[in-house]
Formats: structure tokens, sequence, C-alpha cells
């Protein structure tokens, strides 16, 4: 999705502006642009270009020197990617320069109305808009202008604005698409993510929905859009800016998958309590009276966020016996949901931005809901608006794909699923065995990686399939999910994931040697059934790679996982299918890192 980032200090701000938009290139985006302005005229200098950063970087001529400066990666909503539709957007007297993420969902009511009035617009976006409300507003303050701009504009926004004659100031503004402030010595950083900052600074102001600020050189001043003054305090980013780098990797996929066990050792850090065998999560806001009220608990997340909401459900159930299931946030958000006071809502997001999340937890906070949020963003919108919550501790994830988010989520979800069992009714000894099983997690996860080579042998004889099927059951069918959603994501193969109990109600009648399986099949109280399935698939010529605790006769292939306790397997057996995915789309030649059409966070509806 778009990016943001804009500089005011003394350096040059054009290569600080590249730097930042490079950073910002694993969201997602078409085109990019910059403006800076002159530091002796004030003037505004602007360069646009479709296409990558360093087609915009090959376009800034020698001379595009200024100490303020804004700049944009852009993601079409609309009107084409093209030069023009580019961001920054200008007005006809170049004065005012204006970066944006969001939707203006009234743009073209405010188009009609500003082209009748006789302004003539350069591009088909939204944005434009906005730039000529600024420019014409006889406001004597920029904050004033933007103030008032910003109150005609329908939908949402993230928005940094330049002004020639205003040439000491950034303005900014937020609502519902992250705006970060980057606070450094003499200097000041606006970013919509912190990975455009942390190589500067790692003090960071997080503006809230509905909040402006206006960032000097030496000064920052924060205010709502009505013009109240707020209180902003500084915090410091835990990401470090190496975290962002590939570290000797290929791709940040590869080195994403390969720091799991890292990753799942930081969401178990300082939180087991041996002695009550259960865990601590200090962020929750819930207190054991609390917790033993809740009759129901209703997870929400996309994509593989929902997935893993679906594994955390059924932990949930197994650990706490507390009803419990998972459905896409971007669904729920529009059927007018009933919304319980007993049931505890419980929001899921790598990003913490993703709009249809966001939305949801607005409008179930908006009916009264208690929402918890299962975020790995500290800071983020989803888990400042929700109620409490529990970190994932991930480090920040790179690739738009998501894969130790996904781990790191599974994990936060058992330990959440434990904290509430052994509040419940969860025996000590039950809470011992999951512990004990929480803290293999790392080293049999370092296991599965290890056999990367014999996965990557089998990757490259399944990549000429033109779809494939995954099946599993119950705890194994999101594992499943997830495993077909990382294949089609990065490797472009049509698949399908179904309960291995549907086969045989319709599935069952695309199963040809022409369209292999994979199957997961863990040594639980289902194994006899999950080998059925494998019967029925062989019975009509298909092949078959199982991921299993044992050697499956009936499969082709079986890639061996470590046993873990039941209830925690299904972390286990989604590692070597995220590698497979990722061998797949290596052999593929894919765009492993930057899928098509796809963006990291997914910040409009
Ligand atoms: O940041 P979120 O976890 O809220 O993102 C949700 C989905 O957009 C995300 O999981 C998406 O499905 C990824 N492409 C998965 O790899």
């Amino acid at each position: 999705m778009c990016g943001i980032v804009g500089y005011i200090g003394k350096r040059d701000v054009a290569p600080l502006l590249l730097e930042g938009l490079q950073r910002l290139e694993y969201r997602g985006y078409d085109s990019a642009g910059v403006v800076v302005s002159s530091p002796k005229s004030g003037g505004l200098k602007m360069v646009k270009a479709k296409g990558r950063v360093r087609d915009l970087e090959a376009r800034v001529p020698k001379r595009f020197t200024g100490t303020t400066g804004i700049a944009h990666t852009r993601w079409a909503t609309h009107g084409a990617p093209s030069d023009e539709n580019a961001h920054p957007h200008m007005d006809a007297d170049g004065k005012v320069a204006i970066v944006h993420n969001g939707i203006i969902d009234n743009a073209s009511d405010l188009r009609a109305k500003l082209t009748a009035e006789g302004v003539e617009f350069l591009s088909e976006t939204d944005t434009e808009v906005l730039t000529h409300l600024i420019a014409r507003n006889d406001a004597d303050t920029l904050e004033e202008k933007v103030r008032q701009s910003l109150k005609q504009i329908e939908g949402t926004y993230g928005v940094a604005v330049m002004h020639a004659d205003f040439n000491d100031r950034i303005v900014v503004a937020r609502n519902g698409s992250p705006v970060v402030l980057g606070i450094g010595e003499k200097e000041m950083f606006v970013a919509s993510d912190v990975a455009a900052l942390v190589s500067h600074t790692r003090q960071v102001v997080t503006l809230d929905d509905g909040e402006m600020a206006t960032i000097k050189a030496d000064d920052f001043r924060t205010y709502t859009t009505s013009g109240t003054r707020t209180t902003a305090e500084p915090t410091t980013v835990e990401w470090e800016a190496e975290s962002y780098d590939m570290g000797g990797h290929d791709t940040y996929m590869h080195k994403e998958i390969s720091e799991q066990p890292d990753a799942v050792d930081r969401v178990l850090r300082g939180r087991i309590d041996d002695r009550f065998s259960t865990v601590h999560l200090g962020g929750l806001n819930l207190d054991a009276r609390e917790a033993r009220t809740i009759r129901r608990i209703k997870i929400l997340g996309c994509g593989t966020s929902y997935h893993a909401g679906l594994i955390g459900a059924g932990l949930i159930e197994s650990l706490a016996r507390i009803p419990a299931d998972a459905e896409p946030a971007s669904e729920f958000r529009y059927r007018n949901p009933v919304v319980d006071p007993d049931t505890l809502y419980i929001a899921v997001s790598q990003s913490g931005e993703t709009y249809d999340v966001l939305a949801a937890v607005q409008e179930l906070k908006r009916k009264g809901a208690r929402v918890l949020g299962v975020v790995n963003v500290v800071g983020s919108a989803i888990a400042r608006e929700a109620d409490g919550g529990v970190y994932v501790h991930a480090g920040p994830e790179v690739c738009v794909v998501s894969t130790k988010c996904f781990t790191n989520t599974v994990v936060a979800f058992a330990l959440l699923a434990l904290h509430l069992g052994r509040i419940r009714d969860l025996s000590v000894s039950d809470g011992k065995r999951i512990i004990e099983g929480l803290r293999k997690l790392p080293e049999q996860i370092s296991e599965i990686l290890e056999t990367e080579g014999d996965i990557k042998k089998l990757a490259e004889q399944y990549a000429e399939a033109k779809s494939m099927m995954f099946i599993g059951r119950v705890r194994g069918y999101p594992v499943a999910l997830e495993a077909s959603l990382k294949l089609k994501e990065i490797s472009y193969i049509h698949a399908e994931a179904y309960p291995a109990s549907e086969l045989k109600h319709g599935p069952l009648a695309l199963i040809e040697p022409a369209l292999p399986t994979v199957a997961i099949v863990p040594d639980d109280d289902l194994l006899e059934k999950n080998r059925a399935a494998l019967e029925e698939i062989k019975a009509r010529s298909g092949r078959i790679l199982a991921v299993a605790h044992q050697e499956q006769e009936k499969a082709d292939h079986t890639v061996l996982v470590p046993k873990n306790e039941p209830e925690l397997d299904p972390i286990l057996m989604g590692i070597p299918l995220q590698l497979l995915a990722y061998h797949t789309a290596l052999s593929l030649g894919r765009d492993i890192d930057k899928p098509r059409n796809l963006a990291k966070s997914v910040t409009v509806e």
C-alpha cells in the first residue's frame, strides 16, 4: 500500500527521502514521487515516476537540493499507475504539495465542484482535490488551511502537506491511515511506517485518528482536527534498523522463515509461570474474575491472520473449553453482527493497520464490546484501539507474505488459551504439558528448517502442477488453508484447501494424476480417518505429499515433522509448507518478496 516519508532539518533532503522510500518498498506500490523546497526561495520542486523508486531516483536532477521535503510510494486506487497520478500533487501555482494515503470517498463531488469553479485537474486521483482545497483556502496559517480543508473531505487519510509560503514546517494529519513522527537532533521525520525512520531515530510519536501535527526542524506540536492541543509522549521503537536488512539471505521471505526459532523464543520470553503452570500476559487488561465470565470468543482477522485465528479458536476451545470461532473481519463488519456482552472479541493482525480489521474493531467498540488485539506492530492502530491484548513479538516482517508472524501469532494464541484455561478448568498437569510443548518449539522448528534441502527437491517436482489440493482435518484444516494461501500468493499456482472429511462431498471429483494433494497427517486420534482420505485419493491415482509424524504408506512422499503436544502440532506442521511454497515459487522464478497485485498492509477497503 502507499507509503509516506517526510523530513525537515539541515541535511540534504532528497537522498534521505529516497532512502526512506526504499525502506517502504516492501509495502507494495506502482509509482513514486518527491517534492523538496528550495532553501533560498522556498519554492517547491517535484519529480515523479511510474515504476520503482530506482526509476524515480534516475529522474532526480543533480541540483535537487533542499532541507525540507515529502515523498510517496503510490498504490493505485483512483486512476491507473502513471507519472501524473503519482504523488505528491501540487496546485497550479506550485505553492502546495501533498502526499496522501487512504481514500477520499467524496472526491468526485468535490472534483465536480472545484472544476465548476475553474480548477484544472492534472491527475485522476482523489488526492488532488485536497491539494486544491488547501491551495484555495484563505486562512492565515497552514495549519488552519489544512484543518478547514480536511473538514470538507469524507474518507480516510494519512497526509503530509508542504506550502511554499510556510516553508519552515510540514503539517500532517491522520484519520484511518498511519502517521508516525520521528524525533531527531534538530531534525524531524514523518512516515507512514517506522521502517522508514529507524535508521535515523527510534524516538517516535504515533498520531491518533483525528490528530494533526506541525513539525519543524527543532520542534513539533500535536492537536486535534478541531484545533485542541494534545499531549504526545515519544516512545522508543524496539526494532533496530538492521532488522530490516536481508541479513545474508536472498529474500526477506527466506530470512523470515529462518528466523522462526528466535521469534518463537521471543514470544515466550518472560511469560511462562512454572509455579502455577500458566503464563502471564501483562497487556491483557482482563482479570481472572472477568475472564471467568466469558461465554464465547470470536476471533477476527484477514488472510493469514484469519488462519492463525482459526488455529487460535481451536486452541482456546481445547485448553480453556470456551466456545470459540474465527471469521474474516472483512465479512464480519458488513453483516451487522449481533454483539453479545458475554463474548470476548479478538482482533488479529500482523501490521495492526489492516483497514477491514480496524473497521471491525471500531464497530465492535461502538456497540460496547470488549476487544483484545493479537498484534505484531507495537503502537499500531488496532493495538491502540483494543482494550488490551498480546503482542506477538515476531520482529519486523518485510516480505509481503506472512510466515514468522503467522507462527508467532499461533504461539501467542496458545499462551492466551493456556492462560484462560488455567483460570478455568485446565489441570496443573495439562498446563505443565503445554508449557513443556511450548518450550520445545524453537528447537523443533530448527530441526524442520534443517530439512530444507529435501523440501526444495520436492518443491521442484511439484512446481509443474497447474493446481494443488491441500487437506487437513480439525486442527490440520487451518494449516491446509494457510499452506494453500502461501502457495498461491507467491507461486501463482492455483490451490484449494478442504477439510479431509469433505473430500467425498465434492472435491474428490477433481482428483486425478495431474492434481497433487498435500495432506496434513498428524499422529493423533484422527490418524486413521486421515489415512482413509489418502486411500480415497490413491484409488483415483492422485499424487500425495504428506506432512506427518511418521511415513505414510499411501503417500508418494512424506515430509516428517517432530511430534509435540497434539494442540501445538499445527504450529510445526505449517513450517515445511512455508518452505514448500517458497521453493516452488523460487523454481518458477517468481518475485517472492513482492508478489504481483499484493501489498504488505492493506490499509484501504
Ligand atoms: O497485517 P495483517 O495481518 O492484518 O494482514 C492481513 C492479511 O492482509 C495478510 O495476512 C495477507 O493475507 C498476507 N498476504 C498473507 O501472506
